[in-house]
């Protein structure tokens, strides 16, 4: 499956964000290529998925809200918010208006903020890039990228971990793949 290359998405990203989102989402291409060197993935791919993983981050609701309609989206996201929607529902865009048919690649973006059991190298990749690229900067950030340098799956659980307390401590609502991937990485069910 094609998608296009990193120079030709580079501008099509820089117009869709503010400038400090769109800082975030070249770091964490960076921060792709960093952990797809240490696990003999493709750097290039990395960094593209990097790059486009918060394409739609900034869309208003409605727009999320009537693709889920024109797509036939499971009608459940309808009761979640952007903080879900832009992963899920925002590959859709990426496919239509980037021009990226790769479903690795929309794969990796679906599963950026809500993770899932199963996650290929190039899903492990970006949500652990998106976590801790270099202008992340919470408690523990060093020892999450130690953790995470040793072994990928390791920093999988850490960040499904560290996050699912955050919204439970936080009184928030868990989306129902993030509990089945939190069992599965750090739960080993
Ligand atoms: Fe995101
Ligand atoms: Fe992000």
């Amino acid at each position: 499956m094609t998608y296009p290359k990193y120079d030709q998405l580079y501008p099509e990203i820089k117009a869709a964000l503010s400038r400090e989102r769109f800082e975030h989402v070249v770091r964490t291409g960076e921060y792709a290529v960093h952990l797809a060197e240490l696990n003999h993935y493709d750097t290039e791919k990395a960094r593209i998925g990097g790059l486009i993983h918060d394409y739609a981050k900034e869309r208003p609701a409605d727009d999320f809200l009537a693709e889920i309609d024109k797509k036939h989206l499971d009608p459940d996201l309808k009761n979640w918010n952007s903080a879900i929607w832009h992963g899920v529902v925002g590959a859709e865009f990426a496919k239509d208006e980037l021009g990226i048919e790769d479903e690795e690649l929309l794969n990796s973006m679906r599963r950026h903020t809500t993770a899932d059991v199963e996650m290929t190298t190039l899903d492990k990749i970006v949500f652990m890039a998106d976590f801790l690229e270099l202008g992340r900067n919470f408690a523990d950030t060093d020892v999450a990228r130690d953790v995470t340098e040793q072994s990928l799956n390791d920093g999988v659980a850490w960040q499904l971990e560290f996050s699912v307390t955050r919204l439970v401590r936080n009184h928030q609502a868990v989306y129902p793949k993030t509990i089945y991937a939190y069992n599965h990485w750090v739960g080993g069910k």
